[in-house]
């Protein structure tokens, strides 16, 4: 699994400036290539990509759609060869099939789309002239599609989750909007499921009030979905299915090391629009787990398992490993600032302590315990709602409303845990919370990365905002004290990965500062703390994703390039990566030192 210690990039490089290329941009003295793209095969069998003739059953033995997460093992019998795996978020139809007609999608058009959704597995080798990647047809292969069997564990099992299809309420085909998520120490991935309100739709009509509530507080609007997935399958449609979407927005757990393994949702850990997990484990070998819910005004969780780790890399010590994730407390976060409030007035200027900043109390949810019996902490909550409608249970003990919680990810050499919080329009708008100390801005189109110091298997922690992100001549923007004129410009951070030396490094998702998105070294400690350098760039309209820096190399995942406002298959706006007059595809891309020496090394911990 990725672990601390060895090498990692030198963060001496050049950063590049800030561009609209449509093109893979990094430093002086490295280069990049594409590792794998969107309909590239990846199951023995599968045919080439081929644009304008696609097929469901081609699609999935292929790479899908709109590559997110990347989690990279080494392969240890095998110098240079390591396993990927990958989240293919979404789909984005208008830019994926030729006459696409949004109103009347055919039935081969929304077989494709569920089987480019959900995740890959698939070994990739060292190219032996320089720091490339390349697939190779391994026996570790592997597609998940939105119809491969989940196994859902923990609370929200009940009537709540009971399906015409499936009786017991434990068996989920598929998932959906993988976003982000991590490795686990036991060599597993974890991976949230995101934007799940989307799929689901009718056009039938929902009357019970209080489930009206529920789905709304999820996003989820009682009308035709904008995929229409529940013209093909009744399990999408809220008034015929009313229970198939409490099956999904849950963190899922893959053991990419048996390709014919079920993987599961771990309903003790909540359900929301989870944009990952990630793991850290404290000195006595408790297991944590931070996961934000990526919304406007949404909250930040933790999970603090009872089970310890059993040793070993044995299918057998993962299946035990795979239900640490079951067995535990599931806590929501408040934030307090210690400015006085009067002095956080929405603008973002620095209070007169010099610091955004605070402590914070955990509050428990819900425990689950040995015996698999769950207890709700929730006054007037059951442990199954809590575990089914977690955001409510957050509404009801108070929980802080952030500025959209995206990628969190403890350090592995410091322990500290950071979390993106991209954005947040609606920060201090009629009707909306205003600023507090840890959302300091009003109609916050930047977002800032959050410093926590926490007492990881307890209830208080500290923190601190590392960056209030946007121009760095602009009066509110923060880069941890750094002299600004000397930093790169970085704007609505998503992603935050650690490298192996505990360098972090942070990637944005729509920069607000009108340039393409990037991947950004960040100093955190010394007296260059606050300082970023952007190392990568991507393509028009792209979001750079998944970022892994390891041993002179970065993995990114290049999703949907080219997803501009009035883009079209007929008007593409990138034709990366194949270049000419060809449609854009989501790929990953790797980058390298020129001089790329080969070995393994450790990987670092991924986002
Ligand atoms: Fe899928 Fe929150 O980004
Ligand atoms: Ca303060
Ligand atoms: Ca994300
Ligand atoms: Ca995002």
């Amino acid at each position: 699994a990725g672990s601390t210690g060895g090498a990692t990039i030198d963060t001496g490089f050049t950063p590049v400036a800030p561009n609209k290329a449509d093109a893979v941009t990094v430093p002086e003295g490295y280069s990049s290539d594409v590792v794998i793209r969107w309909g590239d095969p990846v199951l023995p069998g599968a045919p080439e990509f081929d644009f304008e003739n696609q097929t469901a059953a081609a699609q999935a033995m292929q790479y899908g759609y709109n590559c997110d997460l990347a989690v990279m093992f080494p392969m240890d019998d095998r110098d240079g060869r390591y396993l990927l795996t990958v989240n293919h978020e979404y789909t984005t139809e208008p830019t994926m099939f030729r006459g696409y007609d949004s109103a009347n999608p055919t039935r081969e058009q929304v077989e494709i789309a569920w089987a480019a959704h959900g995740l890959t597995v698939v070994e990739l080798a060292t190219r032996s002239s320089d720091g490339g990647l390349d697939p190779v047809m391994g026996s570790y292969n592997r597609r998940i599609t939105a119809t491969t069997p989940f196994e859902l564990r923990g609370p929200a099992v009940g009537p709540l989750t009971r399906t015409t299809a499936d009786p017991t309420g434990t068996r989920v085909l598929g998932t959906l909007n993988n976003c982000a998520g991590g490795h686990t120490p036991w060599g597993t991935v974890l991976s949230g499921e995101e934007n799940f309100n989307q799929y689901f739709g009718t056009s039938g009509s929902v009357t019970d009030t209080e489930r009206r509530a529920q789905l709304s507080r999820y996003g989820i609007s009682v009308s035709p979905s904008g995929r229409l997935w529940e013209r093909f399958d009744d399990r999408f449609d809220l008034a015929k299915e009313p229970n198939e979407v409490n099956r999904f927005g849950y963190v899922v757990e893959v053991d990419p090391w048996e390709p014919d393994s079920t993987p599961v949702k771990h309903s003790a850990m909540g359900r929301f629009k989870h944009e990952g997990a990630s793991i850290h484990v404290t000195a006595n070998g408790t297991v944590v787990a931070y996961s934000g819910d990526d919304e406007r005004f949404d909250y930040l969780y933790k999970f603090v398992s009872s089970r310890r780790i059993v040793p070993g890399n044995t299918r057998a010590a993962r299946a035990q490993n795979m239900r640490i994730l079951d067995e535990g407390t599931l806590y929501v976060a408040t934030f307090s600032g210690n400015s006085p409030a009067a002095e956080i007035d929405g603008s973002g200027t620095l209070p007169s302590d010099g610091a955004f900043d605070g402590s914070g109390t955990w509050i428990p949810l819900m425990t689950v315990n040995a015996d698999g019996k769950a207890v709700s902490h929730v006054e007037g909550m059951t442990p199954e709602q809590v575990a089914v409608h977690t955001r409510m249970a957050g509404d009801r003990v108070g929980a802080t409303k952030m500025d959209r919680p995206e990628d969190v990810e403890p350090s592995p050499t410091t322990g500290k845990v950071y979390m993106a919080l991209t954005n947040n329009s609606q920060r201090g708008g009629s009707g909306r919370a205003a600023a507090d100390e840890a959302n300091p801005r009003h109609n916050n189109k930047h977002g800032q990365v959050v410093e926590i110091t926490d007492d990881h298997a307890g209830t208080t922690f500290g923190w601190n905002l590392l960056l209030v992100c946007g121009d760095p001549a602009a009066a509110d923007s923060y880069f941890g004290g750094f002299d600004k004129s000397k930093v790169s410009p970085i704007s609505c951070p998503d992603n935050v990965a650690f490298d192996p030396a505990g360098g972090l490094w942070v990637s944005t998702d729509g920069n607000a500062l009108g340039f393409n998105d990037g991947l950004y070294s960040v100093a955190t400690e010394g007296p260059n703390r606050g300082e970023t350098k952007l190392f990568l760039t991507v393509p028009i309209g792209a979001e750079t994703c998944g970022p892994l820096v390891f041993n002179d190399r970065a993995i990114v995942n290049v999703q949907h390039p080219g997803e501009m406002d009035g883009a079209s298959i007929e008007n593409p706006a990138s034709h990366w990566p194949d270049g000419g007059d060809s449609q854009p595809r989501p790929s990953t891309v790797v980058a390298w030192r020129d001089g790329f020496s080969g070995g393994t090394g450790s990987l670092g911990s991924g986002s």
